[in-house]
């Protein structure tokens, strides 16, 4: 229908709004897309500014994905029109048409989406990246590790998003591939208070 295209055009458009670029230009951080690791994202957010910040960063971009989705529903949109509105959201954040369409790399979106779509599965995947993160203290890894389980966690718990979230993992760790190799290489940089490079 006419109202589900105009939606996912509007859920294109907010996930294009980068809480992170945001955060950073309200407290007079540098923009996270020219220092750190270059992403504008809530862990970079981490390194450029403080805490609190990539706490807004956070909460903003999981927002972006969680709001879609309420709207489509409270309008009365089937459930696949909904979850088509959380994936827009997702690649406007990956692509966003205000940046030259380079965006982040959609955890926090993701995550929004997917705790809209099925909490219990976020939980599951969220805890996967909570475990990962405070065994490595690497982001990036705990991403990588949670989106890469992501479609058999779903398989699993809800089996009708499987493919939607297929195709978003594989975005979402093709965002990825610059960390991929950085740990590869062991060069990943971790949040470890003993590292000098925090
Ligand atoms: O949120 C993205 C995270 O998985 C990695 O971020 O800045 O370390 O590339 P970054």
């Amino acid at each position: 229908s006419l109202l589900a295209i105009v939606l996912w055009i509007f859920s294109y458009l907010l996930g294009s709004i980068s809480a992170a670029i945001l955060v950073c230009r309200i407290f007079g951080f540098p923009d996270p897309r020219s220092t750190g690791s270059h992403n504008p994202g809530a862990t970079n957010v981490l390194r450029v500014g403080n805490k609190f910040a990539a706490a807004l960063t956070l909460i903003g971009d999981v927002a972006k994905g969680v709001a879609p989705i309420i709207i489509a529903r409270e309008l009365g949109l089937p459930e696949s029109i909904a979850a088509l509105c959380g994936f827009c959201a997702f690649l406007g954040h990956l692509y966003p048409v205000y940046f030259d369409f380079r965006g982040g790399k959609g955890v926090a979106t993701a995550f929004g989406v997917l705790a809209t779509l099925h909490w219990p599965s976020m939980l599951v995947i969220g805890g996967l990246w909570l475990l990962v993160f405070a065994s490595t203290r690497i982001s990036s890894l705990a991403s990588i590790t949670s989106f890469f389980l992501a479609p058999l966690i779903v398989l699993l718990f809800k089996a009708e998003l499987f493919h939607p979230i297929l195709v978003l993992s594989l975005m979402l760790l093709f965002r990825h591939r610059h960390n991929i190799t950085q740990l590869v290489k062991g060069e990943e940089q971790s949040f470890r208070k003993t590292s000098q490079r925090d």
